[in-house]
C-alpha cells in the first residue's frame, strides 16, 4: 500500500528511536500551543462542573431557584457550550497549531494571526458564556451565544483558518496527510456554518428556523466536532504505534463520504414536523449512510494498531484513544438508528438522546483530545508527565463516571419513551426518571473529579515534570 506507507511525516521522518525534540519539535510554536491549551483546560473546568450543577437541578429544583444566573437553562447552555466550543474545540485548535508544522516541515505561518485567534475566541467565549449568566441568549439551540460573541469567536475561527491554510499552502512534505484533509475541510465548514447559525437562522422563522437550526446544529457536530477529532486521532494513531497509517486510500474514502453525506442528515432532529417528508427521508438515508466514514476509521485504526496491541494495555494515551474509538462506533451505530421513523418516536424528547451526545462529544471527542494533550505537552515541555498514576485514575475515574452515566441515561430514556408512547402523563414519567437522574449526578461527579486530576496534571508536567529529551508515551 503505497499510499499509506508514506503516511506521516513524523513516523517518515525519525527513526524508531530518534528523540521526537531532536528532528521536528523545533517546527511548533511551543508558546501559542500553550496558549490554546490553557484556555482549553480552563473550559474544561468550567464545562463540566456547570454539567454537575445542571444535573443537580433535576435531583432539588429549589436549588438556588430564587437566583437568576444558576437557572436550569442557564447552567446548560453555559455547560453545553463550554465544552463544545471552549473546551473541545479550544484542544483540537492546539492539536493543530502542534501537528500542522510537522505534518507540512513548516512553522506556522503567522504566530501573530494565532494570537489573535486565541485571543478573539476567548473574548467571545467570555461574553457569551457570561451573558447567559446576566440574560442574553439568541435562544437556537447551539446558537445561543449574542452576536457579538458570536463575531469574536467568528474572528478568530478566520484568523486560525488563515494562517493553518497558509503554512500547509507553504509546506515542504509534498502529499497532504489525511489530517490535513481533515482540519483544511472542518475549517471551511465551520466557518461558513457558524455564520449561517449565528447570523442568518436568527433572521428566519417557523419551519424554516428549525431546518435551518437543524442544518446548523448537527453540522457543529458533524463538520467540526467529528473533523478536528478525527484529525487528531490520525495524527496520534501512527505517532503513538509508530507505524504508518494502514491505508492512506482508506482514509480518503472516509473523508469524501463524510463530506458527502454528513450535511443532509440535520433534519433528522425533526422527523415528523412540518419540514417536507422529502427533506427527512433524505435526511435519514445520509444518517444510514454515514456508517461508511465511521467504518474507514475504525479499519484503519485497527490496521494501524497490528502489533502494537501491547500500548493499549500499557499507555493510558492508547486507551483513550481505543475507547474513543470503540465509542466512535457505538454512538454512530446509535445515531442512524435514531433517525428511523420507527425508533425516534421511542427515544425523541428523553434522556436516550442526552446519552446519545455525551456519547460523541465526550466518549469519543473528549477522550480523544485528552489522548492528544497526554501525547503532545510532555514533548513539548521536555518533560515526563508529572504522574502516570494520576492519568491513570482519570482514566479509570472517567471511565466507571461515563459508563453510569451513559447507561443510566438510555435506560431512563427508553423507560420514559415507552411510558410516553403507552399514555403515561409526562408528570408523571419524571417520578420515574428521578431515580435515574440522582445516578446520573454520581457518574457525572466521578468524571468531573477524573478531569480535574487531568488538569492538574497537564499543568505540573508543564513545570515540575521530571526533565527529559524524549518523554516516554504515557
Ligand atoms: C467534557 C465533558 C462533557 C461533555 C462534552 C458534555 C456534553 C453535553 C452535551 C452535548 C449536552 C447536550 C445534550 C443534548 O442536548 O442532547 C449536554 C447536556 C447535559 N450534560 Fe453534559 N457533557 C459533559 C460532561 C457532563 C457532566 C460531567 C455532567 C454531570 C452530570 C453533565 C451533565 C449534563 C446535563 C445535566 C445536561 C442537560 C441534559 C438535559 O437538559 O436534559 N455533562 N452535555
Amino acid at each position: 500500500m503505497a499510499g499509506a506507507i508514506h503516511a506521516h511525516a513524523d513516523v517518515a521522518h525519525e527513526s524508531k528511536d530518534a528523540p521526537i525534540t531532536a528532528v521536528l519539535e523545533p517546527l511548533v510554536n511551543k508558546n501559542i500551543v500553550y496558549a490554546w491549551v490553557f484556555a482549553a483546560l480552563f473550559w474544561v473546568i468550567w464545562g463540566p462542573w456547570a454539567g454537575f450543577f445542571t444535573s443537580l437541578k433535576f435531583n432539588f429544583p429549589w436549588l438556588l431557584a430564587d437566583q437568576y444566573w444558576t437557572m436550569y437553562g442557564v447552567m446548560r447552555i453555559s455547560h453545553t457550550q463550554s465544552v463544545s466550543y471552549g473546551w473541545f474545540s479550544m484542544g483540537t485548535i492546539a492539536m493543530a497549531h502542534y501537528m500542522v508544522p510537522k505534518l507540512c516541515g513548516r512553522p506556522i505561518f503567522k504566530p501573530l494571526f494565532s494570537w489573535i485567534g486565541v485571543a478573539c475566541w476567548n473574548v467571545g467565549m467570555i461574553m457569551g458564556i457570561g451573558g447567559f449568566h446576566i440574560g442574553f441568549n439568541q435562544g437556537l439551540e447551539m446558537a445561543e451565544m449574542n452576536w457579538v460573541a458570536d463575531l469574536f469567536v467568528a474572528t478568530g475561527l478566520v484568523c486560525v483558518l488563515v494562517n493553518l491554510f497558509l503554512t500547509i499552502a507553504n509546506r515542504r512534505e509534498p502529499k497532504i496527510y489525511v489530517s490535513l484533509w481533515y482540519l483544511m475541510a472542518g475549517f471551511t465548514w465551520t466557518a461558513l456554518n457558524y455564520l449561517t447559525g449565528n447570523f442568518l437562522a436568527p433572521l428566519t422563522t417557523g419551519a424554516n428556523s428549525a431546518a435551518l437550526n437543524g442544518f446548523f446544529l448537527h453540522n457543529v457536530v458533524g463538520l467540526w466536532v467529528t473533523p478536528m477529532g478525527v484529525a487528531t486521532a490520525y495524527y496520534l494513531m501512527p505517532v503513538v504505534t509508530r507505524n504508518p497509517l494502514y491505508s492512506h486510500k482508506l482514509s480518503m474514502i472516509g473523508f469524501w463520504a463524510l463530506a458527502f453525506f454528513y450535511p443532509f442528515t440535520g433534519a433528522h432532529h425533526y422527523l415528523f414536523s412540518p419540514i417536507p417528508d422529502w427533506v427527512e427521508t433524505i435526511a435519514i438515508v445520509s444518517s444510514m449512510m454515514l456508517i461508511v466514514p465511521v467504518w474507514t476509521v475504525l479499519a484503519n485504526f485497527w490496521g494501524t494498531m497490528r502489533g502494537r496491541w501491547d500500548l493499549f494495555a500499557n499507555t493510558v494515551t492508547m486507551k483513550l484513544l481505543i475507547l474513543g474509538a470503540v465509542y466512535y462506533l457505538t454512538t454512530c451505530f446509535q445515531g442512524p438508528t435514531q433517525a428511523l421513523r420507527a425508533l425516534q418516536p421511542v427515544v425523541h424528547f428523553t434522556d436516550y438522546v442526552v446519552g446519545h451526545a455525551h456519547l460523541a462529544l465526550f466518549g469519543v471527542f473528549s477522550l480523544w483530545t485528552m489522548a492528544a494533550f497526554y501525547y503532545i505537552v510532555p514533548k513539548l515541555a521536555g518533560r515526563e508527565i508529572y504522574s502516570v498514576g494520576m492519568a491513570r485514575a482519570t482514566f479509570w475515574l472517567t471511565f466507571f463516571g461515563f459508563l453510569i452515566m451513559a447507561l443510566i441515561l438510555w435506560i431512563a430514556g427508553i423507560v420514559q419513551g415507552h411510558q410516553l408512547i403507552n399514555n403515561v402523563d409526562w408528570p408523571d414519567t419524571l417520578d420515574t426518571n428521578a431515580f435515574y437522574w440522582h445516578l446520573r449526578t454520581v457518574g457525572g461527579f466521578l468524571m468531573d473529579v477524573g478531569m480535574l486530576f487531568f488538569v492538574y496534571n497537564i499543568v505540573a508536567t508543564m513545570f515540575w515534570g521530571k526533565p527529559s529529551a524524549n518523554p516516554r508515551v504515557v
